[in-house]
């Protein structure tokens, strides 16, 4: 039996994505562990949430270090600690340099809320409101050396409804993006995802529905 993929999880909020990852591994669909959660931030609730699944959980705070640079290396020598294979920016809100990507190539990924290229950087859910789009979503992409700009591995489609504000958009977002992350995660688990350029190529899965809004569709557990 091959040993579980060893997932690092970067947070600096919430980490509701992680736990949705959590819970997709506890129950058996991911076949992976998570040895690790680091976040900048000492009081994100995604330390918390690491604890109580009795995963390591990590302050690196970024003020201690010179640069982006030199935190990158602070966390790739911590990521290697722990023999992590695939990093996940869950709510990470830092700018990752090449020191970090580099160290992990093709095996650094990202959820952005919008349907990238669409509104990349911050406040993406506003940016869609004040473009006044009808369809926005989620996008779980590859991290390149660009901001929410790397190789798509898979997006959801949500509606703008009349009234929407930023905080029911966000919600209705985040829903999504809770499908679509263990879903991507649990793709480069079972070693499915490669990447051709700006193209990630998906080994199909036998079970896999047709029909369904996101492209391609979520998985049902095996
Ligand atoms: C999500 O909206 C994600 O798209 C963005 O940051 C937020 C993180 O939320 N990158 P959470 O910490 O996973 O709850």
């Amino acid at each position: 039996m091959s040993t579980p993929l060893k997932i690092g999880v970067l947070v600096s909020g919430s980490g509701s994505n992680l736990q949705s990852i959590i819970t997709q591994i506890e129950n058996g669909t991911i076949d992976a562990e998570i040895v690790c959660v680091i976040s900048n931030r000492s009081d994100a609730y995604g330390l918390e949430r690491a604890q109580r699944h009795k995963i390591p959980a990590i302050h690196l705070d970024h003020r201690r270090f010179s640069g982006r640079e030199a935190y990158d290396v602070a966390l790739v020598e911590t990521l290697r600690e722990y023999g992590v294979r695939l990093v996940v920016l869950a709510g990470f809100m830092r700018i990752v340099t090449p020191v970090l990507l580099n160290a992990f190539p093709h095996a650094v990924l990202n959820i952005h809320p919008a349907l990238l290229p669409a509104f990349p950087g911050l406040h993406a859910q506003q940016q869609a409101l004040d473009y006044g789009v009808r369809l926005t979503g989620c996008t779980v992409h590859f991290v390149d050396a660009g901001t929410d700009t790397g190789p798509i591995i898979i997006q959801a489609a949500v509606p703008v409804l009349p009234g929407d504000t930023e905080e029911s958009l966000s919600a209705r977002i985040q829903t999504e993006e809770h499908r679509i992350y263990p879903a991507a995660v649990r793709m480069f688990a079972e070693g499915r995802l490669s990447v051709n350029g700006r193209t990630v190529t998906i080994a199909p899965h036998p079970a896999t529905p047709t029909g369904s809004l996101e492209n391609p569709a979520v998985e049902p557990p095996a």
